[in-house]
């Protein structure tokens, strides 16, 4: 079966390998790990169950480390960007345009302008990002093909702020209600050759998404009869977003990328032929198990009630985790200062507390684990994405050291943040 989680023993043979190598200094307290044949696979993987045309731009908002980003560009992937910084960051990393997908819903004249230029594909958020296209394509000799994102209209995942097909959403025109201006869009202008949807991100379950693309598609096919007779091309790209969930917890059952791309074909086959160019934009599930994050335990407080494991980690890395804990959590383990993996009967709970200055800096409460001791590692798996791309300067912590490995082969991805880089972000 395809691995969804990188195993314990995995992990375990690359953490003492880069402790044994000195790659974690006293200074790391706080050391992030990507195993990179394992996102090697992932995008394999992509490529195996979907067309070989298909464009799978990965959404860079999950991962942008700019080594991470041009490993993946390596293997033939693209980039979903979401602002225009992160569009500027796949053009320099040696993306062409022909490999971008541009969304955002708050694309300015001169953010638009630009994407236009550099001749990316755009999906429009709104009918006055349409006006605002048509304007700009007067004047500028553009390459980018134009999707619009549309509101299937749906219905919610398990996580309302991951969740943007509900009835209502800052994303997109919605189906129901917008129906009959996004018909005549495509009626006027005929460069609108795209159509574009995501459903959510994790909480949405392959039915959900599945029915988010069947509205849409049924909506083109509806849209391409009106095209045909009236002379215009048919609208041929369709992009699914991403969304496919992770498994973060051992009794989160993973939803294979393989069922779902099959399920697909299935229901609307005309997506599987050369009648479309179909684009993907999955960011979780090719990041968030290929990473985990080690910090040394710096102090264990213990209490009658509950022990508390003071590590340097918290909302800083994981925001959503402590402001959102019931929908977000991970597995835990736990390594001695020498590496050993600390196992056994004798499990206690404990609170997994942050470093920062406010009582919600708490990672995780009531977790069992084995006997934690000051000085040891606490490893917290399933951190490869939406992790550092959603950093905060709250206290100004330095950002982490953060290292690639294959196998026995490390390389370090970014270096800890230098004290002259964290000062001078406050100006
Ligand atoms: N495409 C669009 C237009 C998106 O908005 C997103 C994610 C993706 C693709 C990628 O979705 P994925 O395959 O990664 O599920 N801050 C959140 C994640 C928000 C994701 C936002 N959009 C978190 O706490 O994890």
């Amino acid at each position: 079966m395809y691995p969804s989680n990188l195993t314990i023993e995995s992990i375990g043979k690359a953490f003492r390998l880069a402790l044994a190598n000195g790659f974690i200094r006293e200074e790391d307290t706080l050391v992030m790990f990507h195993d990179l044949s394992f996102l090697q696979e992932r995008i394999h993987h992509l490529n195996s169950v979907f067309p070989a045309s298909t464009l799978h731009a990965v959404a860079m908002k999950a991962n942008p480390l700019i080594r991470i980003l041009e490993f993946i560009h390596q293997l033939g992937a693209g980039a979903e960007v979401a602002s225009l910084a992160e569009l500027k960051i796949a053009l320099k990393t040696g993306y062409t345009a022909e490999k971008i997908i541009y969304d955002s819903p708050v694309k300015t004249w001169l953010d638009l302008e630009f994407a236009l230029t550099a001749g990316v594909h755009i999906n429009i958020d709104s009918l006055a990002e349409l006006e605002r296209v048509a304007t700009l394509k007067q004047t500028i000799d553009s390459g980018s093909t134009i999707g619009i994102r549309i509101n299937p209209q749906v219905g919610v995942g398990t996580i309302l702020e991951s969740s943007v097909a509900g009835e209502y959403s800052k994303f997109g025109i919605p189906i129901k209600t917008g129906r009959k201006e996004l018909v005549d869009a495509f009626l006027i202008y005929p460069w609108i050759t795209g159509v574009h949807l995501h459903v959510g991100s994790q909480g949405c379950s392959k039915e959900l998404l599945l029915s988010g693309i069947g509205i849409l598609y049924d909506f083109v096919n509806e849209i391409n009869e009106k095209r045909k007779t009236t002379g215009l091309q048919p609208i041929s790209i369709f992009d699914i977003g991403g969304g496919l969930p992770v498994s973060y917890k051992g009794d989160q059952i993973p939803v294979s990328m393989e069922d779902y791309a099959r399920a697909i074909a299935v229901k609307y086959p005309s997506l599987f032929t050369s009648h479309f160019s179909l684009l993907t934009e999955f960011g979780r599930w090719v990041h968030v198990n290929a990473g985990w994050t080690v910090s040394r335990v710096e102090y264990v407080k213990r209490d009658s009630g509950i022990n508390t494991a003071m590590i340097h980690a918290g909302a800083d890395l994981f925001l959503r985790e402590c402001l959102n804990p019931k929908s977000w959590q991970h597995e835990y383990s736990v390594f001695d200062k020498t590496g050993n993996l600390k196992s056994g009967k004798d499990m206690n709970p404990y609170n997994l507390a942050g470093p920062l200055c406010f009582s919600g800096d708490i990672l995780a409460r009531n977790v069992a684990l084995p006997m934690i001791e000051e000085g040891d590692y606490l490893v917290i798996h399933d951190t490869g994405g939406y992790t550092l791309s959603m950093w905060s300067r709250y206290n100004s912590r330095q950002t982490p050291r953060i290292i690639g490995y294959t196998g026995e082969v490390f390389e370090i991805l970014k270096e800890r943040e230098s004290f002259k880089e964290l000062e001078g972000f406050w100006g």
